[in-house]
């Protein structure tokens, strides 16, 4: 029977599909990484409470990246190279998604309008991490290889998600609801589209790895398909609505370290 387990499952246990899944996934961590660290240094002084924040979600997803690498090397594996096609970061930023990688690596500060765009754009992408570590711990919290490091970050990408929901607020309620929700679906319509486009590259790639009859690969192209067509009817809209998180302040205090992994 083929499930989203049985599917996960078959990635992990094969050496070179688990390395290509891990080496996706740190790449698009240190991105996210990277990214955030330049927002924080460029958070303008106006919004200056925010730059800790922005810092600690940036040391976050750093610690996924090297979490992953670490996951990789305990199997005595290194990394490949990311195809293009399969790296979601950087086609989100391709398509215009959050900031420019040009204007975070210029020294001016941002605009309150560009941090608006950035907590939106996090909001979007940040429900999408936490669903699939979510997906990802449900199967395998009790793995003895990746169960604590699929349960580290799941809660630490519950936690961006639910910083990303308490900010939007505060701007929205300081007059700038309009521009929020105007962004938000602008986003979610074009990173549900760039999340299919991975996901069959990714389904692609795999299924050469593990040598999947056609059959198979069709059956998932399909399904990647379904989703996409459910996500563009009604599913977009969970990711544009706002809601203020039980757990406030989630960034607030230093990020926890990975020593035990990385
Ligand atoms: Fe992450
Ligand atoms: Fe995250």
């Amino acid at each position: 029977m083929l499930s989203a387990k049985s599917l996960f499952q078959e990635i992990l246990d094969d050496d070179e599909s688990f390395r290509l899944f891990c080496s996706i996934a740190a790449s698009g961590e240190s991105q996210g990484g990277w990214e955030n660290g330049r927002i924080a240094a460029l958070v303008p002084l106006s919004e200056r409470d925010l730059a800790p924040k922005v810092a600690r979600h940036g040391a976050d997803e750093d610690k996924h990246g090297r979490i992953f690498n670490a996951l990789m090397r305990k199997r005595g594996l290194r990394p490949v190279d990311v195809p293009p096609e399969t790296d979601y970061t950087m086609l989100l930023e391709k398509h215009g998604i959050g900031l420019a990688h040009q204007q975070l690596k210029a020294d001016e500060p941002l605009t309150v309008r560009d941090v608006v765009t950035y907590l939106a754009h996090s909001r979007v992408t940040e429900q999408r991490a936490s669903e699939q570590m979510d997906l990802l711990r449900k199967y395998f919290a009790d793995d003895p290889d990746i169960g604590r490091a699929v349960k580290m970050i799941s809660a630490d990408e519950d936690n961006h998600l639910a910083y990303c929901h308490e900010e939007l607020l505060r701007f929205a309620y300081a007059g700038h609801g309009r521009d929020i929700q105007r962004i938000l679906r602008e986003c979610a319509l074009e990173e549900i589209r760039v999340y299919r486009d991975v996901s069959l590259a990714v389904m692609e790639h795999m299924g050469h790895i593990l040598r999947w009859p056609k059959p198979k690969a069709a059956l998932l192209a399909a399904c990647i398909h379904a989703v996409y067509a459910y996500e563009r009817l009604v599913g977009w809209r969970r990711m544009v609505s706002l809601e203020m998180p039980e757990r406030r302040n989630a960034l607030g205090g230093p990020a926890t370290s990975a020593v035990e992994f990385a």
